[in-house]
């Protein structure tokens, strides 16, 4: 018997990447269901061959729902996964209101199977933000091998991170630019069009902003909380594909080579280093894949055991509803969930 699968928020840009991806892996589900806001009731999104029309979470019984994966953003998620959760279906959540819970596991797959055993306090798990989960995966076989003290980590982050209306919001002003009309920043606090902006999220009291917040206490809680880690977030004009570039700094020493070789044994990492033009990944070559690519590994000559990289990701993808889906298949290959019993 397959399960039930729901994907809360699946008009958005992260719900309609999930149903890809389910559907790309052939997940073992018998149903999917796709739901949104009432505004969305009745629409239409794909699913493989197939259309699903969308349903509205206010009016949604979950009672038969064994699998939730939900991508409504944070006060959605805040009201609803308990809701949800008590409903017996698991909810694998891709907002930042659940990830510091310790209550609640935050995963990537590659990284930390293991926190999924404690999932049953809340029935909830979390993913971490995109720019986490793509650094995690690349730092976390560096880590087993050489430990590492400090990342200096600088995101170059695609416009597809905050969602539909912001990858509108660089196209109608990309169009604007062509045709001399006004140009008034809505989704963003600058002009995104021709132009980078160093603020991703809200500032904090610190002169840190959230985003970079979240990469330090998300690293540190999915792979070691002895790592200081130091973040600066931009926001860039690319639709697709987010990309850091990464400087680390380790307790033991590790050579370029050495760690091009770990890279390339390590799950979800694909290694691209030619020194070449062109040799090299960029965000638009991440576009649709799952892999975390790394480029540019090279020795860091200003301290002792450093190391330097540059590591891109479709963030659509690892970075949200890639990782959703991998944590649901984690479940299942150890034997964490069951499918429910449904009606005739
Ligand atoms: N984009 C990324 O790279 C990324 C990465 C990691 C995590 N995330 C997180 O994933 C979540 C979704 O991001 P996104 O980029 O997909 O945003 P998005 O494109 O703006 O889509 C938002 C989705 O949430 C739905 N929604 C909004 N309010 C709702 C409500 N009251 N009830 C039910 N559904 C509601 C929307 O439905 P309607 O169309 O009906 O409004 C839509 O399907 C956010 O929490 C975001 O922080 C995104």
């Amino acid at each position: 018997m397959g399960f039930k699968v729901a994907v809360v928020g699946a008009t958005g840009n992260v719900g309609r990447e999930m149903l890809n991806i389910l559907d790309e892996r052939e997940f073992p589900a018998d149903e999917v269901v796709a739901i949104a806001s009432r505004k969305s009731l009745g629409t239409e999104v794909s699913f493989g061959d197939a259309t699903l029309k969308v349903k509205a979470l206010e009016h949604y019984d979950f009672s038969d729902v064994d699998i939730c994966l939900m991508s409504a953003g944070g006060s959605v998620s805040k009201e609803w996964s308990p809701k949800i959760a008590a409903q017996g279906a698991v909810v694998i959540d891709n907002s930042s209101a659940w990830r510091m819970d310790p209550d609640v596991p935050l995963v990537v797959p590659e990284v930390n199977a293991a926190a999924l055993d404690g999932f049953t306090k809340k029935n909830i798990i979390a993913n971490p933000n995109c720019s986490t989960a793509q650094l995690v995966v690349a730092l976390k076989p560096l880590h087993d091998k050489a430990k590492i003290k400090r990342v200096v980590v600088s995101t170059y982050q695609s416009v597809s991170g905050a969602g539909k209306d912001a990858m509108d919001e660089l196209f109608s002003q990309t169009k604007a630019v062509f045709t001399l009309d006004e140009i008034a920043p809505k989704k963003f606090p600058q002009r995104i069009a021709f132009n980078i902006i160093p603020q991703v999220d809200v500032f904090m009291e610190d002169g840190y902003t959230k985003e970079e917040w979240k990469m330090v206490v998300e690293t540190k809680k999915i792979l070691d909380p002895k790592i200081k880690l130091t973040a600066t977030c931009v926001r860039v004009p690319v639709f697709v594909g987010h990309s850091e570039a990464v400087n680390i700094e380790f307790e033991q020493p590790l050579s370029a080579d050495e760690a091009r070789e770990i890279l390339r044994k390590a799950p979800g990492c694909i290694v691209i280093d030619k020194h070449e033009p062109g040799g090299y990944v960029t965000p638009y070559e991440s576009v649709g894949e799952d892999a975390t690519y790394i480029s540019r590994v090279r020795e860091d000559p200003t301290i002792d055991n450093g190391l330097v990289l540059w590591c891109v990701s479709d963030n659509l993808r690892k970075g949200a509803a890639l990782n959703a889906v991998q944590i649901a298949e984690a479940l299942i290959k150890r034997k964490l969930i069951q499918a429910k019993k449904k009606a005739a």
